[in-house]
């Protein structure tokens, strides 16, 4: 059973969430965050970076990130690796050869997944993985259908999920059709699952992820296999627990 937080709002959440990092981080140096795009985990990074503020050491901090865009260009300003750099890498002055991204470089696509999946491995895996959750219950890219076994891999993105994604964009069309996800099986591999919603959005996810039945129409349900779960909501996206 998960452990579930709900605070009075995001940045509540975000510093609770953060100052659990930081005390991981001053414990293990060498610590290993999953990190996560979307607007949800921004109040984290903000708490984080007045940890680092304040004299926290990142300096030997790994990151790895979920899921990227497939054919968008590195320097594109919305491939999550450019939203990394410049939401996470950057303000939080962590060494850029210690943050990876999947890559969605279309030439290489076919051998991506696999090697970030050797790439996590050698690292030794991921110590906490930061989750938001798309309003269809996808976590990192792996939408309703994703096996629960899976690797990181290429997907197709849902309508919804593009609809959803194409604020960032400038018009719908120039969303991606594909991208790669690290893989609910990856997911599951690391030691601490912290998922944070916000809104009532979300609510119907957050109650599928957390006490609907475990499946892959909901992925985000992927939660309840996994021994060390930490929810961090609030009222509103708990309003359906
Ligand atoms: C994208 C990301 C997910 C994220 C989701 C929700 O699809 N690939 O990792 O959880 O958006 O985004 P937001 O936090 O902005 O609601």
């Amino acid at each position: 059973m998960a452990e579930i937080v709900i605070v009075d709002n995001p940045e509540d959440g975000g510093e609770l969430v953060a100052r659990h990092i930081a005390a991981q981080i001053r414990a293990r140096p060498e610590f290993t965050l999953g990190v996560a795009t979307g607007s949800t985990p921004l109040p984290v990074y903000a708490a984080l970076r007045r940890e680092c503020d304040a004299g926290l050491d990142v300096s030997s901090v790994n990151a790895f990130a979920l899921d990227e865009y497939v054919g968008l260009p590195d320097d594109h300003p919305e491939s999550y690796r450019s939203v990394i750099r410049r939401e996470v890498t950057e303000p939080l002055g962590l060494d850029p050869t210690r943050v990876h991204v999947p890559d969605g470089d279309e030439a290489t696509i076919e051998t991506a997944g696999e090697r970030y999946e050797a790439l996590l491995a050698a690292n030794g895996g991921v110590d906490l993985q930061l989750l938001g959750i798309g309003t269809d219950g996808h976590v990192g890219f792996n939408e309703p259908g994703s096996s629960l076994a899976s690797a990181t891999r290429i997907k197709t993105l849902t309508a919804q999920t593009r609809a959803d994604n194409a604020r960032f964009f400038d018009s719908p069309e120039q969303v991606p059709t594909h991208c790669i996800t690290q893989g609910i099986g990856t997911i599951l591999r690391a030691d601490h699952l912290v998922l944070l919603a916000f809104g009532d959005g979300k609510a119907d996810a957050v109650a599928g992820a957390v006490e609907g039945p475990v499946t892959a129409s909901v992925p985000g349900s992927c939660i309840q296999l996994h021994r060390h779960v930490t929810v961090v909501v609030d009222e509103p996206a708990a309003s359906r627990l």
